[in-house]
């Protein structure tokens, strides 16, 4: 089957929500008896994903992940945690090159490169983050930047059989301006060609939009033949919302 047949609603909690935010998600969530036809997955604190897993256990299919991992594998690196550690407890997934990572604790495509190895070497997916800056997009270098994030990124990568990619632009994330459907395509369909020059099964791999997604702006997204699914940060933070952006995540036919 397609990794792409479904799509995927990726929620971000970055640093959010307490225990008791937790608890209250996880109750409104499982009060919805519909079946749900895509990829729920979730990435909370650290800290929270044993909690998260046993919660989401008992609603069925939704995958409790990483926001980040370390570049190293093992060693001397108090307070970071490794993709065999996060592979030893059963986590499916981990978010990669985050902008916030990008900007504020200096990552750059070199080390995302090591983190992307890792973490694949340690069966798990990787969502590697791409998007440019709003200075960027205003001086219409965009392709350029995503490509140089793709190219040296993924150097050295062979297996795409578990790399998902997310295209946030930074100019959209928080700050409620979300990228119209047309413009997150276009880059989408440059990226899956950029993709299929480092991959021959470049076609399966999913790409997600992030930035500025919510329950009134997502199906236009989804509704795009490269757009296979959303990275959220706040708007998955509420039960109520996250379920109807996973509501309205349906499959489609591919040709
Ligand atoms: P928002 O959905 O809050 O704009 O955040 C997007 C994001 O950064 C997801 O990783």
């Amino acid at each position: 089957m397609s990794r792409r047949n479904l799509k995927y609603i990726v929620g971000n909690w970055k640093m959010n929500h307490k225990l008791a935010d937790i608890k209250e998600f996880f109750t409104t969530f499982s009060q919805s008896r519909a079946e749900l036809h895509c990829h729920p997955w979730i990435a909370p604190q650290f800290i929270h994903i044993p909690i998260l897993k046993e919660l989401a256990f008992t609603l069925g299919n939704i995958q409790v992940g990483a926001q980040n991992m370390s570049h190293a594998a093992s060693g001397a690196y108090t307070g970071e945690i490794s993709a065999t550690a996060l592979s030893d407890m059963g986590i499916p997934f981990v978010i990669i090159g985050h902008s916030e990572r990008r900007n504020q604790f200096k990552e750059d495509n070199e080390l995302l490169s090591k983190k992307i190895k890792l973490a694949l070497a340690s069966d798990l997916q990787a969502i590697y983050c791409i998007g440019e800056t709003a200075i960027e997009f205003e001086k219409g270098t965009t392709k350029e930047i995503i490509k140089e994030q793709l190219h040296q990124g993924l150097s050295g990568i062979s297996d795409c059989h578990k790399l998902l990619i997310a295209y946030e632009p930074v100019w959209a994330i928080g700050t409620g301006k979300v990228a119209t459907p047309k413009i997150a395509e276009d880059v989408h369909a440059f990226i899956r060609n950029e993709l299929a020059q480092l991959f021959t099964s470049a076609n399966e791999i999913p790409l997600l939009y992030g930035g500025s997604v919510n329950p009134e702006n997502i199906s236009g997204l989804l509704s795009m033949p490269n757009i296979d699914g959303g990275l959220i940060g706040g708007a998955s933070l509420k039960a109520k919302d996250f379920l109807s952006m996973c509501h309205q995540a349906r499959p489609f036919a591919r040709s």
